[in-house]
């Protein structure tokens, strides 16, 4: 783009934090909305994106899960925001998932701003709390350090006003631009199939203004934006930098974290996915350091594995206990089979990852594998197989530890 191309655009601000340190009440707080009372089990489970207008500011804040399984969308999120805010609870303290969430953003290199929460707890200790971010080189400024902190009640509305204006300070020092007259592009923050709507995709422009009708591409995902709509609810028709926005009309639905981009065409559009899907193929074809029920036998003949690391989904927690409990039974002085991880529902991208992070097997019992999980586990090439009984499941593992597997 041209210096002349570039507009000002609003920031984008990532929340981050462990689990209940109150990212979603903050920013409930922020919008006036009550997100958090309708979350299963008081647990945010997926990256929500809000813009909020703050006096002729506009912000555009992602929220993120803090949960030590999603670490992955922790990530994404550090990635696609100009300012992390880093939640932090005043009667608790830094967890294992502040620290990641730390490290996920100074590997992004944006600037951080600590908000200390829950300060209206009895025993909320801030000077405690600024202890603990100091020995992560989070110094705040009153210490002679650069790091600026905020301390709020989110359940109380406290030091909001506050926290807001420190954003937009750190924001107008970041001179954030974007041309808003090119194709669009941007990020894909989250995914779904929905039974109604099809594939849904929740994407972050990052350049460019994107219209209903445009054709994107993104991933082995394409197709013409059918309906787009707005964090409010609202369907809309154009899309500046730095929003928000659900598009429908895609043929699958994108991987979280992919990018995407308007194409001139309809035909340009399904080509530019075409050619994704034949280079993942080959990258399958070539990758073949996982693990598979199927060469398990070779990789214990030639000593290369003592573990089987399996996950086990099923429909119901009696199951996943069931074949846990049947399968590590099977541990021989060759194989040591390690249930890792079981879970009731369907296979989730999570699973995958955690599969592949940990070169393990899925085994999935009355359930069946979501789009992203299908998708994560072809292109990861983690053996993930399927059974109606249990008995099969067993048999299986059993038969390819002997090398009988057909
Ligand atoms: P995850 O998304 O599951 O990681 O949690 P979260 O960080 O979004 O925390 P959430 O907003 O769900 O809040 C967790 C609990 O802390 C809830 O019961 C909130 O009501 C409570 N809480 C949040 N902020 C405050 C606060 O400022 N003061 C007090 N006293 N409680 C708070
Ligand atoms: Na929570
Ligand atoms: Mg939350």
């Amino acid at each position: 783009d041209k210096p002349e191309d570039l507009k000002p655009r609003s920031p984008v601000v990532t929340v981050l934090g462990h689990v209940d340190h109150g990212k979603t009440t903050l920013l409930d707080s922020i919008r006036n909305t009550k997100v958090t009372t309708g979350e299963a089990g008081g647990i945010t489970q997926h990256i929500g994106a809000y813009q909020v207008r703050a006096n002729e500011n506009k912000i555009t804040f992602i929220d993120t899960p803090g949960h030590a399984a999603f670490t992955a969308m922790r990530a994404r999120g550090a990635q696609v925001t100009d300012i992390a805010i880093l939640v932090v609870a005043a009667d608790d303290g830094v967890m294992p998932q502040t620290v990641e969430a730390i490290n996920h953003v100074k590997a992004a290199g944006v600037p951080i701003i600590v908000a200390v929460n829950k300060i209206d707890r009895p025993t909320a200790n801030v000077d405690k709390i600024k202890q603990e971010m100091a020995n992560y080189n989070l110094v705040p400024e009153e210490w002679g350090g650069d790091t600026v902190f905020a301390e709020v009640s989110a359940l109380k509305g406290e030091g909001i006003d506050n926290l807001l204006e420190m954003i937009v300070l750190v924001s107008e020092m970041q001179e954030l631009k974007a041309n808003p007259n090119a194709l669009a592009s941007g990020t894909v923050i989250e995914s779904k199939l929905d039974k109604g709507r099809g594939p849904v995709a929740t994407v972050l422009i990052r350049r460019g203004t994107l219209h209903v009708g445009d054709s994107i591409a993104s991933g082995t995902a394409y197709g013409k934006v059918r309906a787009m709509i707005n964090d409010k609810g609202k369907n809309i028709k154009k899309a500046k930098p730095s929003t928000p926005v659900e598009i429908l009309g895609l043929s699958e639905a994108p991987q979280a974290g992919e990018s995407f981009r308007v194409m001139e065409n309809d035909k340009t559009a399904r080509n530019l996915a075409q050619q994704k899907l034949n280079k993942d193929k080959n990258e399958l074809m070539q990758n073949n350091s996982a693990v598979s029920l199927d060469d398990l036998f070779k990789s214990i003949q030639e000593g290369e594995i003592k573990d089987l690391n399996i996950i086990v989904k099923a429909d119901v927690q009696g199951s996943c206990e069931a074949i846990k409990h049947s399968l590590e039974k099977l541990s021989d002085e060759k194989v040591n089979v390690k249930v890792i991880h079981t879970g009731v529902g369907a296979v989730n991208e999570n699973d995958v990852m955690l599969a592949s992070a940990s070169s393990a097997i899925i085994i999935g019992f009355n359930v069946r594998p979501d789009t992203s999980a299908q998708k994560t586990a072809k292109k990861d090439g983690v053996d993930l197989r399927l059974y109606r009984i249990i008995y099969d499941a067993i048999e299986d593992v059993k038969k390819a530890m002997q090398g009988l597997l057909e």
